[in-house]
This record gives C-alpha cells, structure tokens and sequence, in this order.
C-alpha cells in the first residue's frame, strides 16, 4: 500500500555547519530552526513485491542519481529485507537551490517509510534516521522553534516552542533559479579541513546557541535578529576562506541585505538569514510583513517572494 507523508523545510537562524562524524553524519555544531508551513515537499513510498529496484521520481521525473541516499534511508526505517519501493516526491518549491529542501524531502521520507511498515516510531527517533541522511532533516521533524544539539554519539533533536506560541512571519527571496554549484556536504567538509575560520566558527557556536534560546524563550525578537544575523555570516566567512572559496551569493543577495538594513534602520522587525544557496531569508514580525514584502518586491533582482508562517512538523497525510 502506498504511505503519503508531508513535511516542510526549516530555516536555521543558528547553524549547522561542519559535521564531527561523516560517516554517521553528526554535525560539529548544535543549531537552532524555524519550520515552515507554506512550502512543502510530500513523499509517497510504495513498498512493492514485485519491483526488481528501488525507483525514485522526484517532481515527475525518475532520478537514478538521487537514489542511493533515498535507498539508504528506506534500508533504516523498513530494515535491509524489506522489497524494493517506488518513492515519488514532490515539492511546491525550487529544489537543491538553497531552500532547504533535503530536509523536507527527508523528513517527509522516514515518516512515509515508518507509515509503510507501521512502525509508530516516536518523532525523536525517526528524527535521528532523517538526519543520518541529511543533518538539517532532523529538524524538520519537529514545528515551530526546534533545537540540534550536536551529542557526542547520536543527533539529539526537540522542540523549542511550538508554532503558535511564537508567531512569525518568514519571506523567501529567490534571487537564483539554478541548483547550487557546490552542495552542503561537500562544501562543509572543505570548509573544515581548509578555512581558517572554521575551529573558532565550532569553539564559539555554544555561546550563540545559549544566546538565541534565551531570546526564543524571551520571545525577545530583537536579541535573537542579532545573534541570528552574527551566526549567519560566521558561517558564510567559513565557506568564503574555504580553499577554494565558496559563495553562494550573488548581487541581489547583497541588495536584499541593504533593503533588510533600511528597513531595520525604519524599525521595522526584520533580520536576514541565507544558507548554502543566494536566497535571502526575511524573519519579521507578522505585523511588519507587508512592509518587508513591499521593500523586498522592489529589490532589484528579486525574482519571486515566498511568505510564510511557522508550521508544525513532518506528519502522515490521508492516502
Ligand atoms: O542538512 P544539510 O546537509 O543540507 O546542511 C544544511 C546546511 C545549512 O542549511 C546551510 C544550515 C542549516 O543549519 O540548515
């Protein structure tokens, strides 16, 4: 039978960055998400008897290249006798472009495939399988404010506050259409072993981190723009000394920056974050969204807005 889960990306406003096991794939760092509610990627898994392989399709079209992650995690969630399954995945947004989307498409994943094996894993568990895969998965699990702590043998996922109890806005600007030229694995393992920036980036990341929870339980928005905005840029100094350097920016991502910086200049309740990709990330105030919204529509390079609220974590849906 055929298990359909939906999970959203999240959005680190503390990163994850550097793993300290690559073959377990725990990161060095603990981190700090919001989930999404708008965007989303949903995953069908169909455990199959009479399949020879596993199949993937993802927005429609068979992808043999991303099968083997997908496989790997199947193998964990079913067990290494299940049959072969034809995955299908599907996301409202644009893929390997910086949006997150390897943890909503993961986080999606272990909950179909624990669906399709009736499992009833708890969600800390299967956070642990989905950040096997992709470390940021993890999060997803989980809405709302959610917290990685970086344990010593396995990920340790929570979650901070639930959606509702903290309501913000998110705006995604799409600056770059493309796939990312150098992906998030590889990238952090140059990073780690080349930027000279990158042990100070994991001795101080526990100070950020005590930082922004103390604002997230505060609900102090203006403590957490500026360890969230100091955080961000930490980690893109990390990736800009790697050798050879790695940007991910471009001029519309600096341009949105500027807008965020009048409008914080105007008081409005807004700060940036950008991960591995060009897009900027407008946090705001729900009350200032429209505001942000207008500013970022008329930043030059800015080729689509997204909006969209905090939202719960990754969950069967209906077949
Ligand atoms: O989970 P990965 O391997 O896609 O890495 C995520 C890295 C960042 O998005 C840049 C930061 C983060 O914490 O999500």
């Amino acid at each position: 039978m055929a298990v359909s889960a939906q999970a959203q990306p999240n959005i680190a406003l503390i990163k994850y960055w550097g793993k300290r096991d690559a073959l377990r794939n725990l990161p060095a760092v603990s981190s700090l998400s919001v989930t999404l509610d708008s965007l989303h990627s949903r995953m069908t898994v169909d455990l199959d008897e009479s399949l020879a392989e596993d199949l993937l399709e993802v927005n429609g079209v068979m992808r043999p290249d991303m099968l083997a992650r997908v496989t790997r995690c199947l193998d964990e969630v079913c067990g290494p006798k299940r049959c072969h399954a034809h995955v299908t995945s599907s996301s409202n947004f644009p893929i390997a472009a910086g949006l997150a989307s390897s943890a909503s498409a993961f986080a999606a994943l272990v909950v179909a495939a624990d669906g399709a094996v009736a499992g009833h894993r708890p969600s800390g568990e299967l956070a642990r399988i989905a950040g096997h895969a992709s470390g940021s998965a993890a999060r997803s699990l989980f809405g709302g404010f959610v917290e990685l702590a970086a344990g010593d043998h396995e990920i340790d996922v929570r979650q901070l506050l639930a959606m509702d109890e903290w309501p913000l806005t998110v705006l995604v600007a799409i600056t770059e259409q493309g796939p990312k030229a150098v992906g998030s694995g590889e990238a952090m393992k140059r990073g780690a072993a080349s930027s000279p920036f990158y042990s100070t980036w994991v001795v101080r990341q526990e100070n950020d981190m005590a930082t922004a929870l103390d604002a997230v339980h505060a609900r102090d928005f203006e403590k957490l723009a500026a360890v969230a905005e100091h955080n961000c840029l930490k980690m893109h100094s990390v990736m800009w000394t790697s050798r050879p350097p790695i940007v991910y920016w471009n001029t519309a991502t600096l341009d949105c920056l500027q807008t965020i910086r009048e409008l914080q200049a105007a008081g409005v309740g807004v700060f940036f974050t950008i991960d591995a990709g060009p897009q900027v990330k407008a946090v705001c105030l729900p009350g200032d969204a429209a505001t942000v919204r207008a500013a970022l529509q008329d930043t030059p390079g800015v080729q689509r807005l997204m909006e969209s609220r905090l939202g719960p974590g990754a969950r069967l849906l209906d077949s």
